[in-house]
């Protein structure tokens, strides 16, 4: 008997945090409940599940995407980088230590998706003004309101990069 619809299964095959992975799942579970029901990686979270609110943000090649508008399926064949990944193999220690001294993470619940935007923003380089910091991440949510000190956090992590960079 064939599965009702939406719940067929297919396997899908790519690169979760640097290592490779082969799941069976199904076609229509989104890539957020994938990593957090299936794999455990509950760092990824759930907020609006309607592409809002950035809670779910993931790297899918180096770029964020959302993870509850992205089926599972769709990773296949790609790299997908969670904050679990990204926070054991250090390339968010900067960010994290900023975010840390400057109270920019409080509950918490916004800040994996939060660091990952802020990681790609601040891969660009160059220098941003708040202003534009603050449409960079204008796209994540934080009910506590910690806007102010993850701004600070982010121009902090961007202005010592200038630093470097200008010797
Ligand atoms: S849970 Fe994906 S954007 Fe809100
Ligand atoms: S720190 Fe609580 S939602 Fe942002």
């Amino acid at each position: 008997m064939n599965a009702p619809i939406g719940d067929e299964t297919v396997e899908i095959d790519f690169i979760l945090n640097g290592k490779p992975l082969r799941r069976q799942v199904q076609v229509r579970q989104h890539l957020a409940d994938f990593l957090r029901q299936e794999l455990e990686l509950t760092g990824t979270h759930l907020g609006c599940e309607h592409g809002v609110c950035g809670a779910c943000t993931v790297l899918i090649d180096g770029a964020t995407a959302r993870g509850c508008l992205t089926l599972a399926v769709q990773a296949s064949g790609r790299r997908v980088d969670t904050i679990e990944g990204m926070s054991t193999s250090g390339a968010l220690a900067e960010l994290q230590q900023e975010f840390i001294a400057r109270n920019a993470a409080q509950c918490g619940f916004c800040s994996s998706g939060m660091l990952l935007t802020s990681y790609e923003l601040t891969q660009q380089g160059g220098h941003l003004s708040r202003d534009e910091i603050r449409e960079f991440i204008s796209g994540n949510m934080c009910r506590c309101t910690g806007y102010h000190a993850i701004v600070d956090a982010i121009e902090a992590v961007l202005k010592r990069r200038q630093g470097q960079t200008n010797g």
